[in-house]
């Protein structure tokens, strides 16, 4: 495996580097080139990287967490920058998880109408999955992500180095990101993970950077298709929303509190693969050999909100919906999935009673 890969996209206008160990040279390299930058940092970990002394590096830390996506989250970064007297020439690194990546780029998409924006991933489903293909957003008390913009950052770094000190529940929840690329698109991804997911959760880095490779090129396939996600066929970017329909509604219930993303969609997943196979359209020998996986390294797979009318009445807010009917991106087999639009929510709410 190639260890510095350089990942162009003329058609998103976007490129993401796999290097390790280069995150300090990368934020100098474009304090070199640009007036002033913003660096957003997660503060746990700030203290990682040496370029904090530059002279046109403003520092700005934020704890980070589901927490910082909302309208306030999104106002106090936004107002610290016009308070530093951000402007057009001005650019926004931001060095952190998904939360921190997803409120950045709404930031940068919108204060002066859109600043460069530069993002370097530090957890691994930030590195797999939320860092690719330009979405970002906040949430609202309605539901998950329902505010934000396309908007597709200059370069993204992606460097393993960082993920030493993810705590294992974290590298987990990226897991579960690549486990839904590989079931929607890749059978052979998946039988690779199965045979590899210890070495994989263990950061063998070799593995690791294999997976995260295969991730991003299964991501990338879908956004370059349908970077706004207006189709509604399997090649739409829909398609990875796979778990989510479920696993969205799930985390807007509990108020982020009780999982983070990854569990959250790997209930979805395990929900969603069994609703696939009720509508007879995944195996049960499939179905089986998806749930043997969940169960052996211990990733959630049910709540008791699955079961509670409370439930549909959140997934009924989902973007993908309209009309009546709840989209879901099913599989049909590991590795293949479809768009799914045929269920009203009290269908939805009898299928959950019989799985
Ligand atoms: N925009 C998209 O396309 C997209 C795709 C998937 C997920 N998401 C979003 O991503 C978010 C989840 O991202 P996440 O799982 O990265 O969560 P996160 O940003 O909350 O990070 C998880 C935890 O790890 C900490 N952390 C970050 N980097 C670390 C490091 N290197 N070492 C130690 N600790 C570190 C954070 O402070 C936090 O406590 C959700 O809001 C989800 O909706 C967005
Ligand atoms: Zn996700």
């Amino acid at each position: 495996m190639q260890t510095n890969l350089l990942i162009k996209n003329k058609k998103l206008n976007t490129s993401i580097l796999i290097k390790k160990n280069y995150i300090s040279t990368f934020v100098k390299n474009i304090a070199r080139k640009n007036e002033k930058v913003f660096c957003v940092i997660d503060s746990k970990i700030k203290n990682k990287f040496n370029f904090i002394k530059e002279k046109n590096i403003k520092i700005i830390t934020i704890e980070c967490g589901e927490k910082i996506k909302t309208i306030n989250g999104y106002k106090d970064l936004a107002e610290k920058l016009i308070k530093n007297n951000v402007n057009r020439k001005s650019v926004l690194v931001a060095i952190g998880g998904g939360t921190l990546g997803d409120l950045a780029g709404f930031v940068s998409s919108t204060v002066l109408r859109g600043l460069d924006f530069f993002l370097i991933p530090t957890t691994l489903l930030s590195q797999v999955d939320s860092s690719i293909g330009g979405k970002n957003g906040i949430n609202t008390a309605y539901g998950k992500n329902l505010i934000g913009t396309f908007y597709q950052p200059k370069n993204v770094l992606i460097d393993i180095s960082v993920l030493d000190s993810l705590p294992k529940k974290e590298i987990k929840s990226g897991y579960a990101e690549i486990i839904k690329h590989a079931l929607i698109n890749d059978y052979a991804f998946f039988c690779w993970l199965e045979k590899n997911i210890n070495k994989l959760l263990n950061l063998n880095k070799s593995i690791l950077e294999k997976a995260i490779y295969k991730s991003i090129m299964i991501k990338l396939f879908y956004v370059r298709k349908d970077e706004k996600e207006s189709l509604l066929n399997s090649h739409s970017r829909a398609m990875l929303n796979f778990g989510h329909t479920i696993g969205h509604a799930i985390e807007s219930h509990y108020n982020y509190k009780k999982y983070n993303h990854g569990e959250a969609i790997s209930i979805g997943m395990i929900t969603e693969a069994k609703i696939s196979n009720y509508l007879g359209l995944l195996s049960s020998t499939e179905l089986d050999r998806i749930i043997i996986h969940f169960k052996k390294y211990k990733f959630k797979i049910f709540d008791r909100i699955l079961k509670e009318k409370k439930l549909i009445k959140i997934i009924s807010k989902d973007k993908k919906n309209f009309k009546d009917n709840i989209n879901f991106s099913l599989i049909n087999k590991i590795g293949s999935s479809i768009f799914y639009e045929k269920l009203n929510k009290d269908k939805v709410y009898k299928i959950l009673q019989k799985i």
